[in-house]
């Protein structure tokens, strides 16, 4: 049997001792930080607004076209057909009621519409407001359009439907999450009254500068309106949309 291996002497463990100033030193150090750190925390809290996706509507849209008026423009731009970025309901009746656009309500209303057709319904207590945004170069030009199939109601002449329309005052895109007839934009004026009792493609022309938002309102014009449909993306008639068309 061997002995054991003798042990080695074990290594005394340096521990390097911080003198007492340094020590002090460091505490103060921390405490201002700790203070500091309060501070800026404090003064973080205290901005006066913190962005919320409700908000987004109100930031500002910045230039998509940035040196696009360089390139030569093709003659004859096309016209371009805008579909509605909100088209809802208010109720005279509900002051209250948001219509919005949450798809559990289009399931609920009958279970077939897709998530971009859109209510259209005006009865004398119900209107719809629309609302476009013009964001194409040079196709400053616009049209409020109703496209209307040519047999839109069945034959009977004691229909006397009729649509107000207006133009609303809006600063910045309308919130489909909140908008009721309580807090419904501005009537600005009545562009027309429009009989439809016998409905034609309606067109009213306006201009549409570049990032300018256009908000309309159809209400009943009589106490004997009542129109409804759902809007069709994909095949937009009946419809109100809105056709850019090319400027210079
Ligand atoms: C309106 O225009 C659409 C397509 O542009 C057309 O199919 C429809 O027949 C027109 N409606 C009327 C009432 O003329």
């Amino acid at each position: 049997m061997s002995p054991p291996p003798s042990q080695a002497p074990q290594a005394e463990p340096t521990r390097k001792t911080m003198s007492r100033p340094l020590a002090a030193g460091a505490i103060i150090l921390c405490v201002i930080s700790t203070i500091a750190n309060i501070y800026i925390f404090n003064s973080f809290a205290k901005q006066p607004k913190i962005l919320t996706f409700r908000n987004m509507v109100e930031l500002r849209r910045p230039n998509q076209f940035i040196g696009l008026e360089r390139v030569e423009m093709h003659p004859e731009a096309r016209p371009i057909l805008i579909y509605p970025s909100l088209l809802s309901q208010i109720d005279h009746a509900e002051p209250y009621r948001v219509y919005g656009d949450d798809p559990d309500k289009f399931a609920a209303w009958g279970g077939l519409v897709a998530p971009e057709d859109r209510q259209f319904k005006v009865t004398p207590q119900i209107s719809t407001i629309t609302e476009f945004q013009a964001i194409d170069f040079k196709m400053e030009n616009c049209e409020l359009t109703l496209i209307m199939p040519p047999n839109f109601h069945p034959p009977d002449t004691s229909r006397r439907d009729v649509l107000d329309i207006w133009i609303l005052q809006v600063s910045h895109r309308l919130d489909i999450g909140t908008l009721s007839w309580h807090n419904r934009p501005k009537r600005i004026r009545k562009i027309d009254s429009v009989s439809m009792a016998n409905p034609t493609n309606y067109t009213y022309k306006f201009g549409c500068p570049l990032n300018s938002l256009h908000a309309f309102e159809f209400s009943a014009g009589n106490h004997a309106t009542y129109l409804e449909w759902s809007q069709d993306f994909n095949n937009p008639i009946p419809a109100v949309v809105m056709i850019q068309l090319p400027s210079t």
